[in-house]
């Protein structure tokens, strides 16, 4: 059986990487949330805490579970039997970094498939970073990812501005 696989840092989850994991839901009948520990970023949530944050916004769906990994996404990909990673795609910037690493791992796993899904043009300028640029003014973020996390992200960034 074909599994999807979306990886990311979710750092935290936006209204954007929600979208892609809701429509792989629906072109998947298995779909594997992969929050990636990612040791050469700085992140601003604790593994743990993405993770929560990525199962409480996924779990009205029927089809997806939430794992970390904290390695190689493709030896993380490697225990699934039919893996397909599946990355969301917001602008032609994103594409020269996403297909340099949908090829590496294609070259260092060749079952280790990768597709991209067209961000919604509505999600097309949001990232992780401008969520926590913003939050870290203070200034709302509520257009911009899932009502379940907006209280744990204004209570991350206002402990910081309280330091
Ligand atoms: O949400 P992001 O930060 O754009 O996700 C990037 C991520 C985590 C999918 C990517 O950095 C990754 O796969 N990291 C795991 C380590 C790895 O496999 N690196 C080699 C990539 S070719």
């Amino acid at each position: 059986m074909q599994t999807a696989i979306c990886p990311g840092s979710f750092d935290p989850i936006s209204l954007g990487h929600l979208d892609v994991i809701r429509r792989a839901s629906r072109l998947f009948s298995r779909v594997v949330v992969c929050v990636v520990v990612n040791r050469n970023k700085h992140s601003a949530f604790t593994p743990e805490e993405r993770v929560d944050h990525v199962r409480r916004v996924t779990a009205c769906f029927g089809n997806v579970s939430v794992e970390t990994w904290d390695g190689l996404l493709v030896d993380y990909a490697a225990r699934f039997e039919e893996p397909v990673v599946v990355r969301g795609l917001r602008a032609l910037s994103d594409f020269e970094y996403e297909f340099m690493m949908a090829l590496t791992n294609k070259k260092m796993n060749p079952r280790v498939e990768t597709i991209f899904l067209a961000a919604d043009e509505k999600y097309t300028y949001l990232s992780s970073s401008t969520v926590k640029e913003i939050a870290g003014y203070g200034a709302d973020v509520s257009q911009f990812v899932p009502p379940e996390i907006l209280g744990d992200i204004q209570r991350k960034f206002q402990n910081r501005r309280n330091l």
